[in-house]
């Protein structure tokens, strides 16, 4: 069970919600820095509200994409798009949502993991989309905290001194990965810049935005683009016709930011007793779902 607590920044008033975690299952592929499972009972919340069989969200900053997977498989709205920047990243989700799942995922089962095994499929990854989305893959499970941005390096000890191959669950990784290719009909991947789908969408009313960029300051080491016009970013979300729900850490910008556009925002904190306590600010028109 996990403990999460409500903090209204204003009022300061505390809630305390008790959140069965085994009620959100890890469907995706990745272990993503900065990923947001732990927000997911408060996202299926948003979404219960504001998605439905008429609507479509839109992730414009997918990374590992958890959002967007929960929303397609639990049926919170009948449709996705999915945009992300990054090369590999979004080889991985070009592979298992264009018809090449199967290949990814027995070459998943089929790779015996060593350091230098994981060094080779790194070095290939230029070869092919296909051999991107692998060392894309790799690297995620290799690299210290799942880091992808250049210049991450290896785990060292891992889990229990297995090093290398602490994170390397290749059967759970090809289920989940043959799991979402069956739920491709429903998901539209695009690599490319989130900016500019929101732009192409704004004018929907229809459409509904889970809006979750790399964090102002601490985004830089985590990935490879990690720069973004926050204030734009802002404006734009201020446009928007359909809901959206921003996720932000809880910094002096980010609630200015959020005061100046006149929007809601309330700092959600969750703590189990195994893990540190994680904090995120959530930013939207209206919050009052979160409280009810
Ligand atoms: C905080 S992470 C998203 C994490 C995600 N919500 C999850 O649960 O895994 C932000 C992502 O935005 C991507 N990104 C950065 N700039 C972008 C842009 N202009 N367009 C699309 N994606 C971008 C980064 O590569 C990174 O994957």
């Amino acid at each position: 069970m996990i403990q999460m607590e409500l903090f209204d920044t204003k009022a300061r008033s505390e809630k305390q919600h008790i959140v069965n975690v085994a009620s959100v299952p890890q469907r995706s592929p990745f272990r993503y820095a900065g990923g947001k499972i732990w927000l997911i009972p408060r996202i299926r919340q948003w979404l219960l509200k504001y998605g439905g069989s008429d609507k479509e969200l839109i992730e414009p900053f997918t990374g590992g994409g958890i959002v967007s997977l929960t929303a397609a498989f639990e049926d919170l709205v009948p449709q996705v798009i999915m945009v992300e920047k990054d090369e590999g990243v979004a080889a991985v989700w070009r592979i298992i949502l264009e018809g090449n799942a199967k290949w990814l995922a027995d070459s998943i089962e089929n790779f015996n993991l060593t350091r230098e095994n994981a060094r080779k499929a790194i070095e290939a990854a230029d070869q092919s989309l296909e051999s991107l989305a692998f060392a894309t893959i790799i690297k995620n499970r290799v690299n210290r905290g799942g880091i992808l941005a250049d210049g991450a390096s290896f785990i060292k000890q891992g889990e229990n001194g297995k090093g290398i191959t602490s994170r390397w669950y290749p059967k759970t990784l090809q289920k989940r990965i043959l799991a979402i290719a069956k739920m491709n009909h429903k998901i539209n991947f695009i690599q490319g810049d989130g900016f500019e789908i929101i732009e192409q969408n704004f004018h929907r009313k229809n459409a509904i935005y889970f809006i979750d960029p790399p964090y102002i300051k601490a985004g830089r080491r985590l990935y490879r683009y990690s720069m973004v016009n926050h204030e734009a970013l802002f404006e734009l979300a201020g446009k928007l016709q359909g809901n959206f729900l921003m996720s932000y850490e809880n910094t002096q910008e980010a609630r200015d930011l959020a005061s100046r556009y006149k929007f809601a925002m309330k700092s959600v904190s969750m703590k189990n007793t195994h893990h540190a306590q994680k904090k995120e600010l959530l930013i939207a028109r209206d919050l009052a779902w979160l409280s009810e």
